[in-house]
C-alpha cells in the first residue's frame, strides 16, 4: 500500500531526475487525472492509499511522463481559455500564447455584433475557433485543417462546449475547400523553420505532430500563403490574426505591406514580451 503523500514526493522526485521542468506539477496533475479527483482532494487526504491495481496503472502513467510524454497527451486534456480541451497525438496541444490571439481578437469584435463568417485555419483541438465561437455567439466558424485526426478532436471539443451547430469542420489545404469570403481569418499556423526543428524540447519532437509545427526554410512559408489568399478571401473591413514565432514580425510585417490589400498593420506581445500576434484590416 502507498499513500498519497509518499507517491507525490516519490513521482516528482522521479521526474525530476528525469528532467522535467514541474515534477511536482505533473505528479500533481497525473494522480488528479488518474484518480478522477482535484487537487483539493488531493491535499485533504494525503494518508488515501492507492490500491495495488490502481497504483500499478499510475506508475504506467509516470512511465510515460519518464520517456518525456507530455502531461496533456497522458491525461488526454488541455485547458485553454479556462476550458477542457480534449487532446490526442493527432493535434498540437493548444499554448497559453495562443490566447493573446483570442484577446485580440476580441479587443475587435463583441458578442452583440452582427452575423460574422470567421475562418480558422489548420484549427487542430478546435482552440481557436471553439472559443470564438463560445465567445461570439453571432458567429459560424469555418474550421479547417488538413489533419482528418484533428478535425475528429476538434469537432467533439465543439459538441463538449456547445458550438458544433455554429461550426463546419473541413478538411483540406488552407482556403482550398472553402469558398467565399469571411469577415474574419483567424490562425495559428505551423511557423518552425525546417532547420530549427531539431532545437525545439524532445516532448515537443517525439510526440506532437510534424505537420503542425515546420513551415518552410524561414517558418513562415503559411503565413505568406495565407496573407496573399487572404487578401481575396476577406471581405472590405474584414481583419485577419494571425500568431508568428520569434523573429517573424518585420518579416510578416513586409508580407502585409506587400500584399497593398491591408491597413492597420499591428502586433501584439505575449505575456513573455515576445511579438505573438500579427493583424492587419482589408482595405474596403
Ligand atoms: C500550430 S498547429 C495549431 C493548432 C491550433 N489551431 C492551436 O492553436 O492550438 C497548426 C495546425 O495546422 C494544420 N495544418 C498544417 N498544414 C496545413 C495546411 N496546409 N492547411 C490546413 N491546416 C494545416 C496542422 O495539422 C495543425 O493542426
Amino acid at each position: 500500500m502507498t499513500d498519497i503523500r509518499t507517491i507525490l514526493h516519490r513521482t516528482a522526485c522521479d521526474l525530476s531526475a528525469c528532467g522535467s521542468p514541474s515534477p511536482r506539477l505533473d505528479a500533481d496533475v497525473l494522480l488528479m487525472h488518474f484518480l478522477k479527483t482535484d487537487r483539493l482532494q488531493l491535499c485533504m487526504h494525503p494518508e488515501r492509499n492507492l490500491s495495488e491495481e490502481e497504483a500499478a496503472g499510475f506508475a504506467r502513467w509516470v512511465d510515460r511522463r519518464r520517456r518525456g510524454e507530455p502531461v496533456a497527451y497522458i491525461v488526454g486534456e488541455k485547458e485553454f481559455w479556462s476550458l477542457r480541451f480534449e487532446v490526442n497525438r493527432e493535434v498540437l496541444i493548444p499554448r497559453p500564447e495562443t490566447e493573446c490571439l483570442i484577446e485580440e481578437v476580441l479587443g475587435f469584435y463583441s458578442p452583440v455584433g452582427g452575423d460574422l463568417r470567421i475562418i480558422d485555419i489548420g484549427t487542430g483541438s478546435g482552440a481557436i475557433g471553439v472559443v470564438l465561437a463560445r465567445e461570439l455567439p453571432t458567429a459560424r466558424v469555418a474550421a479547417t485543417d488538413v489533419s482528418p485526426g484533428a478535425l475528429t478532436v476538434a469537432g467533439r471539443n465543439a459538441f463538449v462546449h456547445g458550438v458544433a451547430e455554429r461550426m463546419d469542420f473541413i478538411q483540406g489545404d488552407l482556403f482550398a475547400t472553402v469558398p467565399g469570403k469571411f469577415d474574419l481569418i483567424v490562425s495559428n499556423p505551423p511557423y518552425i523553420p525546417a532547420d530549427a526543428y531539431h532545437l525545439l524540447p524532445r516532448g515537443v519532437r517525439e510526440f506532437e505532430p510534424q505537420a503542425a509545427l515546420i513551415a518552410g526554410p524561414d517558418g513562415a512559408a503559411f503565413h505568406r500563403e495565407i496573407i496573399r489568399e487572404g487578401a481575396d478571401r476577406l471581405k472590405g473591413g474584414g481583419r485577419i490574426f494571425l500568431e508568428i514565432g520569434a523573429g517573424h514580425k518585420e518579416l510578416v510585417e513586409t508580407l502585409f505591406r506587400e500584399e497593398g490589400a491591408y491597413g492597420n498593420i499591428g502586433f501584439r506581445k505575449d505575456y513573455g514580451g515576445m511579438d505573438r500576434v500579427a493583424s492587419a484590416r482589408r482595405k474596403a
